[in-house]
């Protein structure tokens, strides 16, 4: 295979940047550029500007930066000329021949597969430590094989001569972190140390862990990031594992070298490692690549908490259903699998907690829930973990909570559509992000699903009309439904358009972001049945207030009979929204 150059010019010319990028990342017109919320790292401003000018993306955030071609290899883990041929694919440009390929990279995975073949031999060629250790930790000979597991000597100077031998350049030697350089010597910077090769999902070798034998510090070193080795866009044993997540449409993510092997040589193999960095966008995605299943196994001490709460929310993030499971006994799955073998750790598997019972698990330890106070604080958090739910998953979780804490299902309802100004649903994925940031406006929750109700389908108009009182109550809020109240007598069909010429400038925002940024996925019924409840529930809070407000101004011994049926009502009233719907 080959392409000329003119493909390249003519790729360049042809695939507009904003375009290609555009589709996976949404980018919004920002003076000459765009920007968007950058694909390569986490965060929330968006920091990833593209110009359309110049053909070139950079992000302020990370660094990254490129022109198309770059992007596509990055964004799809691609090598230089898959992804020529991906983009001359999609816009039917013909690849054209004589084409030569990225050497220096090529370079790169041909001085690691001959550093990790050099690694392999001295594991198996006679008696050394690394062999030992191994064995002594139970991994088997088939599993060192599989994995590739190799043994760094203790000699200083081993892997520099052979490679410099073979005739690879010390300078490339230097960059991919294979030896280092102290005073003009050279030196191996892996000794006496097992090696794991890292592997991309292509089979190539794009950097090493090396773990010291017995104990000291660090216990692992890794290869230095390079052109070959980028941490974050990798996972470790991916390349051996991936058919067999595929097959079990379950991936089991741990934190270590060890834990893949264990697990892999108990027969649990669909595994693969993050290998003790927090888990990357990139990373869920190309596990998606294989299943939208992911079980979180990490450490049991605080740390794989916290890294398993970050993991969480970036599979979220990327529509995975995500569990976290919880290592019984041992330090770490290896250990865990090493005492109570396979069948057991399946039922770890089969018991882990899904994404919100995970986050209500760990709320519930930090609050009394005897206490009412408790209870309320416990709610209150439970409500924003709720939030990012869907509208169906949530009801599931409302009805758990409602029984548990016998505060009524409305009442927890209330909380979380939030009838308060500084709550909104906090958007799911990096594409409704921008939303967030962009509108710290006060129309509450209830005010936005309605008129993205009404402006969805008009025939909600009449329906919500006799509760437009109750409903809209902010001044914003009020503004935009006087809009469609006017647009609707002229006609039925309300043009959003005009709508939104009719508004003063920040009410226009605050109803585009509705638009962008409100979903209904086609659950309009319910959402539109969630709104009516809400409205029902704040009625009844208002009617409540109004009784105990006449209540505390009645005479006591005048209005005896007054009073006693106020109470009665009071009674009634709370009962109802006690029982919250129906
Ligand atoms: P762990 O300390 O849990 O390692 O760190 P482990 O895999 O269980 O190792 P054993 O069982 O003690 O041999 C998890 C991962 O974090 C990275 C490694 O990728 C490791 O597998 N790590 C840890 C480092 O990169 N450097 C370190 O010094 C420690
Ligand atoms: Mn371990």
């Amino acid at each position: 295979m080959g392409a000329g150059n003119n493909t390249v010019d003519e790729i360049k010319s042809r695939c507009n940047i904003v375009d290609v990028i555009g589709r996976v990342v949404p980018l919004k017109k920002a003076g000459s550029n765009y920007k968007g919320v950058c694909p390569f790292h986490n965060e929330k401003t968006p920091s990833f500007v593209v110009s359309e000018t110049k053909q070139i993306y950079t992000c302020f955030g990370c660094g990254a930066t490129g022109d198309v071609i770059s992007f596509v290899q990055q964004y799809y883990q691609l090598e230089f000329i898959p992804a020529i041929e991906k983009l001359a694919d999609e816009y039917g440009i013909t690849i054209q021949r004589g084409f030569h390929k990225n050497e220096n990279k090529e370079e790169s995975y041909q001085i690691n597969r001959e550093a990790a073949k050099f690694f392999f031999k001295a594991l198996r060629q006679s008696a050394n430590p690394g062999y030992a250790y191994m064995k002594n930790r139970g991994i088997t000979p088939e599993i060192l094989n599989k994995f590739g597991i190799g043994y760094a000597d203790d000699k200083w100077d081993s892997l520099y001569r052979y490679l410099t031998g073979l005739g690879f350049k010390k300078e490339k030697l230097l960059e991919l972190g294979l030896i280092s350089q102290s005073k003009g010597k050279y030196y191996d910077k892996f000794r006496d140390r097992v090696m794991f090769p890292i592997m991309n999902t292509s089979g190539k070798v794009i950097g090493f862990g090396g773990r010291i034998v017995g104990d000291g510090s660090p216990k692992y070193l890794n290869s230095q990031e390079s052109s070959v080795f980028l941490k974050k866009n990798n996972l470790y044993g991916l390349n051996i594992t991936r058919q067999e997540i595929s097959k079990e449409d379950c991936a089991i993510l741990v934190e270590g070298y060890m834990d893949v092997i264990s697990l892999y040589q108990s027969g649990v193999r669909n595994v693969s490692a993050s290998l003790g960095t927090a888990l990357t966008e990139n990373q869920a995605k190309m596990l998606k690549r294989y299943t939208d299943n992911v079980v979180l196994s990490y450490d049991a001490d605080q740390a794989g908490i916290k890294a398993a709460l970050r993991g969480l929310d970036i599979l979220y993030g990327e529509n995975c259903r995500v569990k976290v499971l919880h290592v019984s006994d041992g330090k770490d799955p290896d250990e865990f699998v090493k005492k109570n073998g396979k069948a057991a750790f399946l039922d770890l598997v089969a018991q882990a907690l899904p994404y919100a019972d995970y986050k209500l698990s760990l709320l519930r330890q930090e609050y009394d829930l005897d206490s009412t106070e408790g209870r309320v604080d416990f709610l209150k958090k439970a409500a924003e973990i709720l939030r990012m739910l869907s509208p169906v998953e949530a009801d599931i979780y409302i009805k758990k909570l409602a029984a548990e804490t016998k505060i009524s299902e409305g009442a927890i309802r209330l909380e979380i559509t939030g009838n308060t100004s500084e709550k909104q649903a906090p958007e799911r994925t990096a594409a409704n992000r921008k939303g967030a940031d962009a509108a710290p406006e006060d129309i509450t929750m209830l005010e936005k699903n309605m008129i993205k109700l009404i402006l969805r389908n008009s025939s909600y108009y009449p329906k919500l009309l006799p509760y437009e009182n109750i409903a809209f109550t902010t001044v914003c809020g009020q503004s935009i439904y006087k809009g469609i109240k006017e647009l609707y007598a002229e006609h039925e069909e309300i043009d959003v358009r005009k709508l939104a010429d009719g508004l003063e400038t920040n009410n226009a925002e605050i109803l585009k972001n509705i638009l962008e940024n409100v979903r209904l996925a086609h659950k309009e019924e319910k959402i539109f049945a969630d709104c009516l409840e809400t409205i029902r529930m704040k009625e009844l809070t208002q009617k409540e207030q109004e009784l105990i407000m006449r209540l505390s101004m009645a005479d006591e011994e005048e209005n005896k009979e007054m009073i006693r049926e106020l109470t009665q009502e009071l009674m009634n009233i709370q009962k109802m929204m006690k029982n919250g719907r129906g």
